[in-house]
């Protein structure tokens, strides 16, 4: 049965505390009603458990196993890890999952139901454990070949560069599947600014270092993984496409060598592909 908060869609969670954050929230999220009695609601954030009280925290926190999120760690570099979930093995977690993530996601139907989807978890490590910052989860089968069902990072997290972090493994795991993928729609607006920005960065690099002066659309998706429709509309938006003797090309201008040139000055977390340790699943 639905609640009221849930018929309504009224914010029903004011502020989420998790380890060292306290974080509010932008949406409504189906929690049981016990839970939002008070105004904080207390996540565990190694396991993603809520409880309505500090007390009740701290009494799971003495019980509470985990230092990681379950699933196999499938990529380790400097102080980043990801770990991949199946959605119908670490049920309750990934259920946990949706939950809190549906506190910043509005224009999503939430899955209850997980079983069809793996779950790709980003945490930072230090010497307490393996801090979630985000993740992003993914059909286990795509019809229209979605690499990304919904893709978060934590409040507490964001505008630091670890949105396309996520988005670039999304890509490194099309690649190994050799694969294009693109996000599945409709975006948020933040997911199409992040998304936006991610393929300019990569179509601009690619076009950089590129040694021949010809490259197709479905060169530049083979490359990256990046789906054809996504390529086009990215050379649309920077204005790289040119008609020319009869001939659409593609065409660095000025302005995209120095925007290119002033991006890779900034200091920026990168994947190391070497780094991961995975096998498409079957
Ligand atoms: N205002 C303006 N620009 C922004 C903002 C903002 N609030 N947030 C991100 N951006 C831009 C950044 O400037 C950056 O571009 P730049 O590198 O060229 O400067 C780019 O978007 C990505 O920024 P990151 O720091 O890498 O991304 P972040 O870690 O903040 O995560 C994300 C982005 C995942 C979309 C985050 O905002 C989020 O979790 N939002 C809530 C959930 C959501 O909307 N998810 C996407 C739904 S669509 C889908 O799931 C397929
Ligand atoms: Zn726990």
């Amino acid at each position: 049965t639905q609640s009221h908060a849930e018929i309504a869609r009224v914010k029903n969670i004011k502020v989420i505390s998790m380890g060292k954050f306290e974080v509010e929230t932008w949406y409504f999220s189906p929690y049981p009603e016990e839970f939002c009695k008070n105004d904080i609601l207390f996540i565990c954030e190694f396991c993603l458990e809520a409880v309505g009280t500090k007390f009740q925290f701290e009494r799971h926190r003495k019980k509470c196993q985990l230092f990681h999120p379950p699933g196999m760690e499938i990529y380790r570099k400097n102080n980043f890890s990801f770990y991949e979930l199946d959605g119908r093995k670490q049920r309750r977690y990934t259920r946990n999952l949706c939950l809190l993530s549906k506190l910043f996601l509005d224009h999503k139907t939430l899955y209850y139901d997980v079983d069809p989807f793996l779950f790709y978890v980003m945490t930072q490590n230090d010497k307490n454990g393996h801090h979630i910052i985000g993740y992003f989860s993914k059909e286990k089968l795509s019809a229209e070949e979605y690499n990304v069902a919904c893709i978060l990072t934590l409040p507490q997290y964001q505008r630091k560069g670890f949105g396309k972090l996520l988005i670039s493994f999304s890509y490194l795991l099309s690649k190994h599947e050799k694969k294009a993928g693109s996000p599945e729609k409709p975006l948020s607006d933040l997911g199409l600014l992040s998304y936006r920005s991610y393929w300019a960065d990569v179509i601009l690099e690619l076009l950089y270092n590129r040694t021949r002066s010809e490259v197709s659309i479905s060169e530049i998706s083979e490359e990256t993984s990046i789906k054809e429709d996504d390529i086009y509309s990215t050379l649309t938006n920077l204005d790289l496409l040119k008609y020319y003797q009869g001939k659409t090309i593609i065409c660095l201008s000025n302005k995209n060598i120095e925007y290119h040139e002033k991006n890779l000055k900034k200091k920026k977390i990168k994947l190391d592909p070497d780094s991961l340790e995975w096998t498409p699943p079957k």
